[in-house]
């Protein structure tokens, strides 16, 4: 059975965690949309490894990995991620395949995405600056370059004109330092023959292996409510990160998709800008930070960080047909005598209890909490069994799980790989023991 693994918040939920930990469970792990905004942390023994475009389960040297057509590539970031991987001692080899619909970043869509930023002023969207938007606006347009387009190196072909076609219309929004087409051109050509070994049809790729009885991971970038439809909009990314994205940006059937995985944390966090309504600021808010160090994977930039928010958390399940949850970084709540958790809004006088669809309402609600007693004597931190959680610390996931509507697979109480606990009787238990028997 294949396996979604998707943020159910504003993204860093720990879901590059949770893919390397399932990742030895399937033989493919595969990207579906977003670009290197990513920044997927995985722990191992001490290492470190930040993936920003290359799906979670490269460590792996079984696993194959598929950058799909609804990812956005920008080659020399996919370059410096392989260079980064292989003075680790990772080979990328020729386990990758990056779909040939895939669109492709240039340095105008980062110069651009700039510009948009700076004038939106104080409606700006604080973005990750990778040219992310852009890129999608470009594809959208239907003007966009995609990867197999750069196999037409000639100085006169369709890859050519799409170039200078797009600088010109680049050089009418940026006046002065103006974009040189032919020198982005001949730049291009040679990161072709670099991806050239990589390119491929994935979809086709995906299909075969699944009718094989291969198993996929599909691995979901940023979270629900960054999405570009389901989110708080405009304050999102610009792709579909929640399920749907991932037959569009796959091209693989919807019956493909066996189970859908949701990554929590414990409590939220959110970067850049837009309405967030369970966030705390002063010492609770550096004490989460600091102890979660909740600093951005691809830029640095420090997260704000707020109180678990099940009203989100059940818009979440909904949108992506959760089958269960994994709850990551219950340690960072370990030492707090009380917890609060929202469940419900207050907005003009009323109380909600479902997500409001204009981010408008949405940034005049106000937490309605439910205080839960923490574990400050007992940490959870490092805890690998169930049965060894303080009573507290079960009795705040119960109630996780209860008001998200969701039940709870995984917990995870440390980066590292190993500090995770697998729900007995849950969807990954279940999932991993018949992955056992097929393989046997
Ligand atoms: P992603 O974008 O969803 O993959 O998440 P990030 O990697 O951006 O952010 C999650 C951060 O939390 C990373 O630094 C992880 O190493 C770390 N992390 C994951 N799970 C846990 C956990 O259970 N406890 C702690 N303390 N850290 C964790
Ligand atoms: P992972 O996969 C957290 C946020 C940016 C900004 C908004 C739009 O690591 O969870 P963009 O550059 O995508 O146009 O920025 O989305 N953002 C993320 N926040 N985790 C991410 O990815 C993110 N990717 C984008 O901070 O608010
Ligand atoms: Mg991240």
């Amino acid at each position: 059975m294949n396996l979604a693994v998707i943020g159910a918040q504003w993204g860093d939920e720990g879901k590059g965690k949770i893919v390397d930990l399932l990742a030895p469970f399937v033989s493919i792990v595969a990207r579906y949309q977003g670009g290197h905004n990513a920044g997927h942390t995985v722990s191992v023994g001490g290492a470190q490894f930040v993936l920003h475009l290359l799906p979670s389960g490269i460590l792996h040297s079984s696993v194959h990995c598929v950058i799909g057509n609804g990812v956005v590539v920008d080659p020399e970031a996919l370059f410096e991620e392989i260079r980064m991987l292989a003075s680790k001692g990772i080979e990328v080899g020729d386990r990758l395949l990056i779909s040939e619909k895939a669109h492709v970043i240039l340095p105008y869509h980062r110069e651009l995405e700039m510009h948009a930023e700076e004038r939106r002023g104080s409606r700006r969207i604080g973005t990750t600056a990778r040219g992310i938007g852009p890129c999608y606006e470009d594809k959208a347009g239907r003007r966009g370059i995609r990867i197999g387009d750069l196999r037409d190196t000639s100085d006169d072909g369709l890859l050519a004109d799409a170039i200078r076609e797009n600088v010109l219309l680049r050089n009418q929004v940026i006046r002065g330092a103006e974009t040189d087409w032919r020198a982005l051109h001949t730049e291009l050509c040679a990161s072709w023959v670099r991806l050239e070994r990589w390119v491929g049809d994935a979809s086709l790729f995906l299909t075969n292996a699944i009718r094989k009885g291969q198993c996929v991971l599909f691995e979901g970038a940023q979270g629900t409510l960054l999405d570009i439809d389901h989110g708080t909009y405009p304050f999102v990314s610009s792709s579909n990160g929640t399920v749907g994205g991932i037959c569009a940006g796959l091209g693989v059937g919807p019956r493909s998709i066996g189970a859908v995985l949701g990554i929590t944390k414990a409590y939220t966090t959110r970067v850049g800008e837009g309405p967030f309504p369970t966030e705390v600021r002063g010492e609770l808010e550096e004490m989460l930070r600091e102890k979660g160090r909740e600093y951005g994977a691809s830029t640095g930039r420090p997260r704000r960080c707020g109180w678990y928010d099940a009203v989100a958390a059940r818009c979440a399940a909904r949108v992506n047909g959760f089958d269960a949850l994994a709850v990551t970084k219950l340690d960072v709540l370990d030492g707090l005598d009380e917890i609060p958790l929202c469940c419900a809004y207050r907005h003009e006088g009323r109380e909600l209890t479902e997500f409001p669809s204009r981010t408008a309402a949405l940034a005049r609600c106000e937490p309605v909490y439910e205080v839960l007693p923490g574990w400050p004597r007992n940490p959870t931190a490092g805890i690998r069994r169930y049965e060894d959680l303080p009573a507290e610390a079960k009795t705040y996931l119960q109630r996780i799980g209860e008001v998200a509507g969701v039940p709870i697979a995984l917990v995870s109480t440390g980066s590292d790989r190993a500090d995770t606990i697998l729900v007995a009787g849950g969807l990954i238990d279940q999932w991993q023991k018949k992955r056992a028997v097929t393989a046997s």
